[in-house]
């Protein structure tokens, strides 16, 4: 039975990470294809405000900018990576501006034009190149228009990913790789097979399994469920970042206030107008964010408050609307007038720092099975990821895989034909509603137990609910044809559990893992990563 739909490569997401490889991919004449499973612009990547990390001041270094990572790191991250990712964060910021993404530039007082860098938190120096707040949408819309002018790339959009393939599964061969996808085409409601020699998870991360978080519905850790399911092991999963200011009005959902604002002078304050942060650390507002995130949480629940405030009114109008003019329009729909008021605002879910364990190279744990961007675990990161080094990786591993692309896919067998998607057995759901009070419960519990901070009594409660949700969508998924609400269930409660499972192997506190139980860090012995592999923990 031939294979319906063959690439070279085949690429989940079209964010920064998934896009960047595309477009380094393509023009060494290769089939590739870019899937979203909502529209192109739907991952974090176009909601992306601060910026880019990457050294440019004239008072900067390569030693600084690997200094303060792995400081944020709180001990985990990987020296090498670190190094790595950090020496090519010019070469990044060229090739973007290749691509057509503009960046907001200065001139001097010598008249010179140079990028206007950002200061965010963490960072020793001002070193985040941006395009005033809005820097995702700038990277996101070039890289897709470049994208699509490409005849060697096809995107699909609404095209949700249910499954890996891996052969031998399919057929007799000796080595487990990557042979293809089952793929939802949501438009149409039918599941069809994309075979390819090479295929790339740039799913982005799992902020979505917290009832507030920054992110786009697409964040639903999918890419690492899917590598889980086929045999990958999963890294560092405890380690989800809570961003500490996201707008906190009744209509404005996951809306984000960069910490750029903080970085241009903005004050966090209690409703009495008094400031708290000199309290909790000496780098008071731009302290990395686990450490403002918990002090936030610790004075709502001390206080019984709803929201602290974020005060950027101290600066002249003109300042704030030409460098904040998102944050400005967006507030101002709220009746918030940022240039006069101050910004009510919580801490919110934002960043997996944990994902798919892959190596120098952005290889998984199967043969041709690569994973860039958030959904890896690198090592860049360790317990904490500092401000803007995100969209840094995902372009500088979309660069790695596309070197050991480039450099093997000649030497890779066409895939073996695949049988076809069966739904023989399952029929219509008439209960949707199941998947969407699942969905609040899975999101509700992890906020209440496996937040900013935890206890083992928490965790283990947090785990009782996902097995029973998990045996409930098993069986649902069993019976029923596949929609885009029930995979994206299906692979945040697996996220869930992962994250439950990593931060039950942590006994200590460390980085973005805080627990009332174990609230020191252990300095007394070596730190170390968590890493969970499918066949020792039972697969999900
Ligand atoms: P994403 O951009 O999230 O893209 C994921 C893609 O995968 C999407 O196309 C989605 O449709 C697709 N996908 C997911 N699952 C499936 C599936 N099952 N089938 C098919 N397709 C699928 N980082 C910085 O460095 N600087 C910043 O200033 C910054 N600001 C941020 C502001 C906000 C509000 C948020 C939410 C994040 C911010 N971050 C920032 C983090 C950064 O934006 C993300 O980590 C980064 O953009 C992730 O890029 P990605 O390509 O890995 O994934
Ligand atoms: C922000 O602008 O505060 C987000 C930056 C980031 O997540 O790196």
């Amino acid at each position: 039975m031939p294979n319906p739909q063959n690439y070279d490569v085949l690429i989940i997401g079209s964010g920064g990470a998934g896009l960047s490889l595309a477009l380094k991919l393509a023009d060494h004449s290769m089939r590739i294809a870019v899937l979203s499973k909502f529209a192109l612009t739907a991952g974090s990547t176009y909601y992306a405000q601060g910026g880019i990390s990457a050294v440019f001041g004239a008072d900067d270094s390569i030693e600084s900018h690997i200094e303060d990572t792995l400081d944020a790191g709180a001990g985990l991250c990987d020296p090498e990576i670190v190094r790595l990712t950090v020496t090519h964060g010019k070469s990044s910021i060229d090739w973007l501006r290749e691509q057509g993404v503009v960046f907001t530039e200065e001139q001097t007082e010598s008249g010179e034009i140079k990028l206007h860098l950002n200061k965010e938190g963490g960072h020793s120096h001002r070193r985040i190149v941006h395009t005033a707040d809005a820097t995702g949408k700038a990277v996101s819309l070039s890289l897709i228009e470049r994208a699509q002018e490409h005849a060697n790339i096809e995107l699909f959009e609404h095209h949700n990913v249910v499954e890996l393939i891996t052969s031998p599964k399919h057929a007799k061969e000796s080595e487990k790789r990557i042979v293809g996808a089952y793929v939802l085409d949501s438009k149409v409601q039918q599941v069809k097979t994309m075979a390819a020699r090479v295929v790339v998870l740039a799913t982005g991360g799992a902020s979505k399994a917290y009832l507030y978080s920054t992110n786009p519905q697409s964040s639903t850790g999918d890419g690492i469920a899917l590598a889980w399911r086929a045999g990958c092991r999963v890294s560092n999963m405890e380690f989800m970042q809570f961003h500490p200011t996201c707008l906190y009005h009744p209509q404005a959902q996951s809306f984000l206030i960069s910490e750029a604002v903080r970085g241009e002078g903005g004050k966090l304050i209690l409703p009495d107008g008094s400031s708290f942060m000199q309290h909790f650390d000496p780098r008071e507002e731009l302290a990395p964010r686990d450490i403002v995130a918990r002090a936030i949480d610790h004075e709502m629940k001390k206080r019984g408050i709803d929201c602290v405030y974020l005060d950027i009114s101290h600066k002249s109008e003109q300042f704030i609307r030409e460098h904040f003019p998102t944050i400005y329009q967006q507030c101002l729909e709220f009746d918030i007038d940022i240039t006069k008021q101050p910004i009510p605002v919580v801490p919110a879910a934002h960043y997996t720092c944990g994902g798919v364990l892959t190596d120098s190279y952005a290889r998984t744990d199967i043969t041709n099975l690569y994973a860039i961007g958030e959904v890896a675990c690198t090592g860049l990161h360790g317990a904490n990821r500092m401000a803007s080094n995100s969209l840094l990786e995902c372009l500088v591993f979309a660069e790695r895989a596309s070197e050991d692309i480039l450099q093997k896919i000649a030497g890779i067998l066409p895939p073996p034909p695949i049988p076809d998607w069966d739904e023989s057995k399952v029929s219509d759901s008439d209960e949707e509603v199941v998947v969407s009070h699942n969905w609040d419960e899975l999101r509700r519990f992890m906020w209440d137990y496996v937040g900013i901070v935890r206890t083992d009594k928490r965790l283990s409660r947090a785990m009782n609910r996902v097995e029973l949700l998990k045996k409930e969508i098993a069986e649902y998924y069993g019976n029923f044809r596949v929609t885009s609400d029930l995979l994206e269930l299906r692979n945040l409660v697996i996220a869930a559990e992962l994250i439950i499972r990593c931060a039950q192997q942590r006994k200590e506190s460390r980085g973005l893992h805080y627990t009332l139980d174990y609230p020191e860090t252990d300095n007394g012995r070596p730190a170390q990563n968590t890493v969970l592999t499918p066949y020792q923990a039972g697969r999900s």
